[in-house]
């Protein structure tokens, strides 16, 4: 039999100051469990997994009865857990489910839907169709006492103006009926140093009780929690963050297109500038942003920001900004790799070009948003032939065609007329790569310094 993390379920420690008594019942019937995470995804199910290993009882809510399905029966979702966690986890109690009853039988329903970034035709704003579809969900099955928290990424305003209606239109009250708080999520997949337990949890409620039981309940899980002055606070923290990692890759990102233009190494730059102790953290360039949190625009929907009327007249410039560098980053490297092939008298048309790592963070299997899928679109178009190399994915394809996959890296980037590495898997021997290569494009800096081009 599996041991069980030992804390005792139920204990109730987290049950907050009870708010003012709702239209509904008191809860008569067991508890089925401690915490519901509604949305088992990259999010939810690493929360559900920290909240299981401390002994709360915890059910996760999934509108897919399939995908519950393949949960139970201990298939992990794509980029969330490892499987033998995902086991520990349903050997201690842990469900999935797509019956949406046993919300109302929770303490504490965290929602972490996911927001996606509608398409720029549509405005590019944060879809909060899924948040809003969780909501109503949890509003059928809401009972007086809960505490529900929203951990999916959104604009300032939106707990309190957006899901806030959405729950109560079953007649609880936010604040009277329940507790209501928003806690940005700080997931970094694939980062064995920081995880939920030693990553500060902050959070913010809709009033100080809200704040409370938020913290009560997060305090069981990581060693410390941040209370922020409200729900707003809360949310713009992760406005805040989000946006401090695309704004400052874009200004490495620019400062390597003028670096290049200038004949000025920037890699030596960021080495020699990060030897500063103080008011310098160093970002790098790279061949595009990839990853789950999308830059969070205000501007793109200013009907969820708070104070409606107030906004947006001082839109967030650098956000913009960020977004336009970035996203020009894989026609860079496009032109960059043309360049480079140029100058040894071969043309882009034509030309055998390897691609190395084409997920969107290092040493994991993960595409979302990769800069991979442009750049070898962008290298297709113009007449290349394209083979990638990547250990975590097995098939790869591109304007919805197959790429060819090296299976021998050495003699595939020694046939190639241009390797260009994307992603710096820790299995790459770069120094190796850089003598068998005819021409290496390096846009992450990983080679020895004048072994190969760089970005
Ligand atoms: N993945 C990250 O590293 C990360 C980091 C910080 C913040 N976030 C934010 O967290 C939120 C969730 O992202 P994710 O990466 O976990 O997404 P995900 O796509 O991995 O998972 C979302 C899950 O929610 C489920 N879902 C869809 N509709 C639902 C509904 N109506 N009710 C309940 N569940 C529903 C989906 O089936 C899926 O399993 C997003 O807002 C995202 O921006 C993600």
């Amino acid at each position: 039999m599996a041991l069980c993390w030992s804390v005792p379920v139920g204990t109730g420690r987290h049950w907050s100051a009870p708010v003012g008594a709702g239209r509904r019942q008191e809860r008569t019937e067991p508890l089925p469990a401690d915490l519901a995470v509604l949305g088992l995804g990259r999010t939810g199910l690493p929360l559900a997994q920290a909240a299981t290993a401390t002994g709360i009882g915890v059910i996760g809510y999934e509108p897919d009865p399939e995908a519950a399905a393949h949960i139970n029966a201990g298939r992990v979702p794509p980029g969330t857990l490892a499987a033998a966690d995902l086991r520990r986890m349903l050997a201690c109690g842990f469900r999935a489910t797509s019956d949406p009853a046993v919300l109302g039988r929770v303490r504490t329903a965290v929602i972490c839907a996911p927001t996606p970034l509608a398409e720029a035709a549509d405005g590019g704003a944060l879809d909060l169709t899924a948040v809003a579809a969780a909501a109503r969900t949890l509003a059928a099955h809401l009972r007086p006492h809960t505490t529900v928290i929203l951990e999916s990424a959104v604009y300032p305003g939106t707990t309190e103006e957006f899901l806030r209606p959405l729950l109560e239109a079953e007649g609880l009250r936010a604040g009277r009926d329940f507790h209501l708080a928003y806690s940005p999520s700080r997931l970094d997949p694939g980062n064995r140093d920081f995880h939920l337990a030693n990553t500060p949890k902050v959070v913010g409620g809709c009033t100080s009780a809200c704040t409370e039981a938020a913290a009560a309940f997060y305090g069981r899980l990581t060693e410390r929690v941040v209370r922020a002055r409200g729900v707003r606070e809360a949310e713009a923290v992760k406005l805040l963050e989000t946006n401090y990692r695309h704004v400052n890759i874009a200004f490495a990102n620019e400062m390597a297109v003028f670096c290049h233009d200038i004949g000025v190494d920037l890699w030596d730059v960021i080495r020699c500038a990060e030897t500063k102790p103080f008011g310098f953290q160093p970002f790098r360039p790279g061949p595009g942003v990839g990853g789950h949190a999308a830059a969070l625009d205000p501007n793109a929907a200013p009907h969820f920001v708070a104070g409606r009327p107030r906004t947006p007249g001082h839109p967030l410039r650098m956000v913009e900004h960020a977004q336009e560098v970035n996203g020009r980053m894989p026609r860079y490297v496009v032109q960059r790799a043309a360049t480079l092939l140029n100058e040894h008298g071969k043309s882009l048309r034509g030309a055998r070009v390897l691609l190395l790592g084409v997920t969107y963070k290092a040493d994991l299997a993960d595409q979302e948003g990769s800069p991979a899928r442009e750049i070898g679109r962008r290298l297709i178009e113009l007449g290349a032939q394209l083979g990638y190399h990547d250990p975590y994915v097995p098939q790869w394809r591109v304007l919805d065609r197959p790429v060819p996959r090296a299976d021998r890296l050495w003699e595939a980037a020694a046939e190639a007329d241009l390797t260009l590495l994307l992603q710096h898997h820790r299995t790459y021997d770069l120094q190796g790569l850089a003598v068998k290569a005819q021409l290496l494009l390096d846009t992450r800096g990983a080679t020895p310094a004048g072994t190969a081009a760089r970005l």
